[in-house]
């Protein structure tokens, strides 16, 4: 008997390919999902195994090369599905050290708020009203920026940022 092997996918072979800086797509405008189906269930599955499978605490539908406005986020085990989110309402200040699964190995400090009011649509099209304070709201926002084409590199200074762009161009033509 011959096995189709697309019936026989294992969990690994599920993980979406992870785009790098600086492939375009990161940059590129989303587009709301209007269609909440079993397809979107899945593509939701399939990114929450690519951020665990990277040990990354989120990611976006960009960062898989899609341009949706779709991100999921784990804090400590709880999982977030983000569908067309929203910020409501932002408050304080914060600074923590960030990184992103598009930055392999990079690592800096990035001001935030330290509490946001986000509704956002879950895979099923319901929607929710989530409080998040300290690494939580850093999460949020950080997924909720790379829906808008926004890097956390952004948020640092001219130099530091040159800095991390270089460093990520070498390595890209390294991998050419
Ligand atoms: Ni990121």
């Amino acid at each position: 008997m011959v096995m189709d092997a697309k019936n026989e996918m294992s969990p690994e072979e599920l993980g979406l390919e992870v785009r790098v800086f600086p492939d375009p797509v990161l940059k590129r405008p989303t587009e709301p999902v209007r269609v909440f189906d079993a397809e979107l269930v899945q593509l939701v599955e399939r990114m929450r195994r690519t951020m665990y499978k990277h040990d990354g605490a989120g990611l976006a539908a960009p960062q898989v090369g899609l341009s949706l406005k779709l991100a999921v986020v784990d804090c400590g085990g709880c999982f977030y599905v983000l569908i067309n989110p929203k910020l409501l309402a932002q408050e304080g200040e914060q600074v923590g050290e960030e990184g992103c699964l598009s930055f392999p190995g990079i690592f800096a400090p990035v001001q935030r708020p330290q509490r946001v009011k986000v509704e956002a649509q879950d895979e099923y099209g319901i929607s929710h009203v989530y409080e998040a304070e300290d690494f939580l709201a850093r999460a949020f926002l950080h997924e909720m920026d790379h829906l808008d084409g926004k890097l956390f590199i952004e948020h640092l200074s001219p130099l530091k940022r040159g800095m991390i762009r270089k460093k990520m161009l070498k390595r890209a033509m390294q991998e050419a």
